[in-house]
């Protein structure tokens, strides 16, 4: 499973203990230090946001996006989903400055943007919701779970 910018990894916790091995991935060599040791999970400090992509040429039969998003990548990271595996993403979206950061435009997900990327990358949609949240707190929000065949 991938993790990506997993910041204290809470998510990569709870798929190591369900007997997933974690690929636990962020730019913050901090928060990724309180993963050291745990079992199931290893760690990887890169940035996701440079020319190379450092994923290049791998492959995770699952993959955790939450509160995070870099749209050039998005593609890309989609490449990395092998068949029979699943995505999960979630995240802010469009409107959501009215109730707080991030606001900037660039980190907001577009109206159905993750069902149309998930779509052009051959997925299978399993489940797509968006709108506004009141918890954890007031928020326009993005998640699809969806699978490669
Ligand atoms: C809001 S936190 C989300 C953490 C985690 N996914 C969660 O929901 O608890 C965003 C994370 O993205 C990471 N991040 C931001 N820019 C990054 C980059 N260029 N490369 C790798 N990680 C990055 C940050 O270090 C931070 O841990």
């Amino acid at each position: 499973m991938l993790d990506l910018a997993c910041g204290s990894g809470r998510h990569s916790r709870l798929l190591a203990a369900g007997g997933w091995p974690v690929l636990a991935v962020d730019r913050d060599a901090t928060a990724l230090a309180g993963l050291q040791g745990v079992a199931a999970i290893s760690t990887a400090c890169l940035d996701l946001e440079g020319d190379d992509w450092p994923l290049a040429g791998r492959q995770f039969a699952g993959i955790v996006v939450t509160n995070y998003l870099w749209r050039p990548r998005l593609a890309d990271l989609l490449a990395l989903l092998a068949p029979g595996g699943v995505l999960i993403y979630e995240t802010f979206m469009d409107g959501n400055a009215a109730y707080g950061k991030p606001s900037n435009p660039e980190f907001l997900l577009r109206p159905g943007e993750l069902r149309a990327v998930a779509a052009a990358a051959g997925l299978r949609e399993i489940a797509f919701v968006e709108g506004y949240v009141e918890r954890p707190k007031s928020a326009m929000r993005q998640a699809i779970c969806a699978a490669r065949e």
